[in-house]
């Protein structure tokens, strides 16, 4: 595949949104072309499981949750990720599989052999080539939110299960996670996500305006 791949994870409130599009523009202004998706979302079909996971209305068994997470993750893959990829483009997703792995499996706690394998499934095999993980209290975080959606408004508790979850990942992929220190202000945070990609995507590869090259 001839684009890169980063993903956005941390918990609710942690500046994944703002970080994106702050990296988003300092991408566009280099050159380079970008695809900016988020999950669960990114395309018609998948942006309508979205709205049924997340209304604050919807009463969602927990394995609907998965599959209904995991569906729409088959979607956007298919149809947006895999394509801007193959058209050499970098593509920053809002989340993405390990979301999965620590919501429904760490803190929902569902068995986490099958959300791993159910996750390959869904990605057909897709891996991020960067995972930034931007780390905060969830305390911190949910106080930054005014609204909240049906995930966002679980106990605080689960949130700190997440967080939890979500350093046990990085921990097991140490070579694709970069954890970020989000509590910083936004400029601050804005740098360490530049310093995490630098030998993802390379500036001498922008010059060429063949800036989605890997390392
Ligand atoms: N580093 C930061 N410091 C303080 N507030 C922030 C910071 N980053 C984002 N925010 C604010 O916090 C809220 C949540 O940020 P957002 O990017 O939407 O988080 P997420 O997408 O991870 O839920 C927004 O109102 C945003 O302006
Ligand atoms: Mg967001």
């Amino acid at each position: 595949m001839k684009g890169v791949f980063i993903t956005f994870e941390g918990c609710d409130g942690s500046g994944k949104t703002t970080q994106i599009s702050l990296l988003e523009r300092y991408l566009r202004d280099m050159g380079c072309n970008v695809l900016v998706t988020r999950e669960p979302g990114g395309d018609t079909v998948a942006e309508n499981i979205r709205s049924v996971l997340l209304a604050s209305e919807s009463q969602v068994s927990p394995r609907t949750e998965l599959l209904l997470f995991l569906a729409a993750r088959a979607q956007v893959v298919d149809f947006v990720i895999r394509p801007a990829l193959e058209r050499g483009n970098i593509v920053l997703c809002d989340r993405f599989a390990d979301s999965t792995v620590t919501y429904q499996g760490y803190a929902r706690e569902q068995d986490l052999d099958w959300v791993r394998r159910l996750n390959a499934y869904a990605t057909n095999g897709l891996t991020p080539d960067k995972t930034l993980l931007f780390d905060i209290d969830p305390v911190d975080g949910l106080s930054r939110q005014t609204d909240r959606n049906r995930m966002e408004s679980e106990t605080l508790d689960f949130h700190q299960r997440v967080r939890k979850g979500y350093l046990a990942e990085s921990r097991l992929f140490p070579e694709r996670f970069h954890v970020i220190d989000a509590s910083a202000n936004v400029q601050l945070v804005h740098q360490a996500v530049l310093e995490a990609l630098k030998d993802v995507i390379k500036p001498e590869n922008w010059k060429t305006g063949n800036c989605a090259i890997h390392p």
